[in-house]
């Protein structure tokens, strides 16, 4: 368990906050209070509330996440929503990698750019995955490999930036009513349910957090589970180790 983290009077950055799942948050983080939002966006962004800076913020552009750190003068949540999902089969590297550009490197950019605030904070590191970074859906097996391997990176950071008071939590929704699941023919949550559920899991202070009821199903065998186990075995020894000078 990490600890409860409520956006209430909060300064919250949230990516890809343009449209979908992003922009459900943004309205639920202001709905609940939070002091300031940052909504990310690689468009500029009109919001009515004053409470709202918009940025201009593509993930995979190093120029822009250090101009967006710049604006941000203090951060006490990062939600890392910008992502994209594309159907492949394995067959096309150029379509791995954009995968990975955005989806992997993307949010490594632009977590290890705000790091620094969200220590200084002992904030919070929100990374949107997908149940597919448990078990890949293979026709989008790019997507699934990219929400891997990021959930991999979260986990680590959970134990490395937890020892600097920093709570990392990953969520692991399942599909979800948005453009990118828009010729998906299958049973879909909305995006302001998960965008709800999202916080709750947060202010339940949940390391995974499962926001809707397809992924819910998930979420006791998960955190009972053999894997559970050994990824906290794994954060005792990085935190038994002597800290670096
Ligand atoms: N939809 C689902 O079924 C589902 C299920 C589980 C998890 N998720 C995850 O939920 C998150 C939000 O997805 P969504 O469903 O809301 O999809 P969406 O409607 O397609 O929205 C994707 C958002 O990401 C932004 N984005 C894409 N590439 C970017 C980049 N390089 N830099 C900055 N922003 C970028 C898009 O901005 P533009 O408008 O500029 O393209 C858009 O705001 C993603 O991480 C996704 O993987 C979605």
């Amino acid at each position: 368990m990490l600890k409860s983290m409520e956006v209430t009077d909060k300064a919250v950055l949230v990516t890809g906050a343009n449209r979908g799942l992003g922009k459900a948050l943004v309205e639920e983080i202001l709905r609940r209070g939070a002091k300031r939002v940052y909504a990310g966006a690689r468009k500029p962004l009109d919001h009515a509330d004053r409470r709202v800076t918009p940025l201009i913020l593509d993930v995979t552009d190093a120029a822009q996440i250090g101009a967006a750190v710049e604006r941000i003068g203090s951060l006490d949540i990062l939600i890392n929503n910008a992502g994209i999902g594309l159907y492949d089969d394995l067959g096309d590297r150029a379509a791995l990698e954009r995968h990975l550009a955005v989806n992997l490197l993307g949010v490594h950019g632009v977590t290890h750019a705000l790091l620094p605030l969200l220590t200084h904070s002992r904030g919070a590191v929100v990374n949107i995955l997908s149940e597919a970074a448990l078990v890949p859906f293979p026709i989008i097996p790019s997507y699934s490999l990219s929400k891997a391997a990021a959930f991999s990176m979260t986990q680590s950071l959970r134990a490395l930036a937890g020892a600097r008071g920093v709570s990392v939590h990953a969520v692991l929704s399942g599909p979800i009513d948005t453009d990118m699941s828009r010729d998906a023919d299958i049973p879909k949550s909305s995006a302001e349910s998960v965008a709800k559920g999202i916080l709750d899991g947060m202010a339940r202070g949940e390391e995974e957090i499962f926001p809707d009821p397809k992924s819910a199903s998930m979420a006791e065998s998960w955190r009972g589970s053999a894997f559970k186990a050994l990824e906290r075995q794994m954060a005792a020894f990085v935190q038994a180790m002597p800290a670096k000078p």
